[in-house]
């Protein structure tokens, strides 16, 4: 990507990671992902705006060349995560001036990961300013979006909110800004999934403290430019502060079949009382696309075979997960086969002490379901409708 330029002497500067398949070892990105940094002259001195993963350090300094930039004053820390703090030494190597602006949390973080030393950080308190001469910025600790040291930068002149992580989307695009909402709406929601939900708490305090400041665009690290503030902002509080939706999520395992005849009977029955439901195949499945489907829903119908006496393993990576995310599901069922006996349901109930929900009566089938199988599962269908209604969730 080159350059780009979003107001006078401002710069997008940061890589496109168009190839990246799996971030943290552990999230799936469809469409890639970008490192955004930004480079802000002002009249007396220059700022940039997080750095880069340490793959794509050469792609940054690069830019900075191109831009003839002899001097950054200060580089901007918002997040010690080294996907924007990763190529830190390559640019203070080259900028041997420059001071790194962060939390004083930001500043342990990084000497532990990156071992940068002492003398080279300033340290700024919420609300704090800085001049660059004709622009100002103010840094708005926003603490647990999501690590404990994170802060976002306003700059005043141009309302210009630079987010890092906070409302970001992994999504690796030529355009500087949103063009096509639906797609980066999909990879924002997955960012805010598995990136932001455990946090939920911090990230109402958060929205509301950046709410308070006018906002022209939103700059986050990851992903396109926000020229419409209002989508991302709009997006967030739905999934922040919304109930849930009549929407039940059914990940399940079936090695034989027999599981997958009960899934395939309860979403029936679950449409049939107007439910909405998505089911996912633990063996096919995005793990992202099951993190997307926990932010709107109201329950969560686990369906597992009994494995060695407990339930599938990959059940229990799904399960294990969900807890992790703490999504704002208010009922969990279970439902599944076994041979001949096992634990599987107390162990997976076990499994999710985060989830402030009620347990519905789970349905076990011996072997293949049968009728009376059946029955149960459209038992439970029924009580799921009914507690949607009773609450409320359209
Ligand atoms: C590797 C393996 C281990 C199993 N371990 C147990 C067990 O510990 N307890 C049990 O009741 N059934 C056990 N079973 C039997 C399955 O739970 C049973 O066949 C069930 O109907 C499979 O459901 P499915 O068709 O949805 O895969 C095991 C099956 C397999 C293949
Ligand atoms: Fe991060
Ligand atoms: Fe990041």
């Amino acid at each position: 990507m080159p350059v780009g330029e979003i107001r006078h002497n401002i710069y997008s500067v940061g890589a496109i990671d168009w190839d990246r398949r799996l971030f943290d070892a552990l999230i799936p990105l469809p469409d890639g992902t970008s490192y955004n940094s930004y480079l802000i002259k002002g009249s007396e001195k220059t700022a940039l705006i997080d750095t880069v993963d340490p793959t794509m350090g050469d792609v940054l300094i690069n830019h900075l060349n191109q831009l003839g930039i002899e001097n950054v004053n200060y580089v901007v820390a918002h997040h010690a995560e080294q996907d924007h703090s990763g190529a830190l030494p390559q640019v203070l190597g080259k900028y041997p001036q420059a001071k790194v602006i962060v939390t004083s949390r930001c500043k342990d973080m990084l000497i532990d990961l990156l071992m940068i030393p002492e003398e080279r950080f300033v340290t700024v308190s919420d609300k704090e300013t800085l001049s660059l001469g004709d622009r100002t910025l103010e840094f708005i600790h926003t603490p647990w979006v999501h690590w404990p040291e994170t802060m976002v930068t306003y700059l005043r002149e141009e309302k210009i909110l630079f987010t890092c992580d906070f409302l970001g989307s992994h999504l690796a695009t030529t355009d500087l800004y949103v063009t096509d909402e639906g797609q980066v709406y999909e990879a924002a929601k997955r960012y805010y999934a598995e990136i932001m939900m455990p946090f939920r708490t911090n990230i109402e305090k958060n929205l509301r403290k950046i709410e308070e400041y006018a906002i022209d665009i939103i700059a986050p690290s990851h992903g396109p430019m926000y020229d419409k503030p209002e989508f991302i902002l709009k997006a967030y509080h739905s999934w922040v502060f919304d109930e849930p939706k009549n929407i039940v999520v059914l990940p399940y395992i079936s090695m034989h079949g027999s599981t997958h005849k009960m899934v395939g009977h309860l979403v029936e029955a679950l449409t049939k009382r107007g439910v909405t439901v998505k089911q996912f195949d633990l063996t096919a499945t995005d793990i992202g696309k099951l993190a997307i489907a926990l932010v709107d829903a109201a329950t969560v119908v686990i369906g597992t075979p009994t494995v060695l006496v407990g339930p599938h393993p990959n059940v229990v990576y799904a399960t294990f997960l969900a807890n992790a995310l703490r999504p704002k599901l208010r009922f969990v069922s279970i439902i599944g086969s076994y041979g001949w006996g096992g634990r599987a349901v107390e162990q997976l109930a076990a499994m999710i002490p985060n989830l402030k929900v009620e347990l519905l009566d789970p349905v076990l089938s011996k072997g293949f379901p049968k009728e009376a199988d059946f029955r149960a599962l459209d038992n439970l269908a029924a009580a799921i409708a009914e507690k949607h209604k009773e609450h409320g969730f359209a």
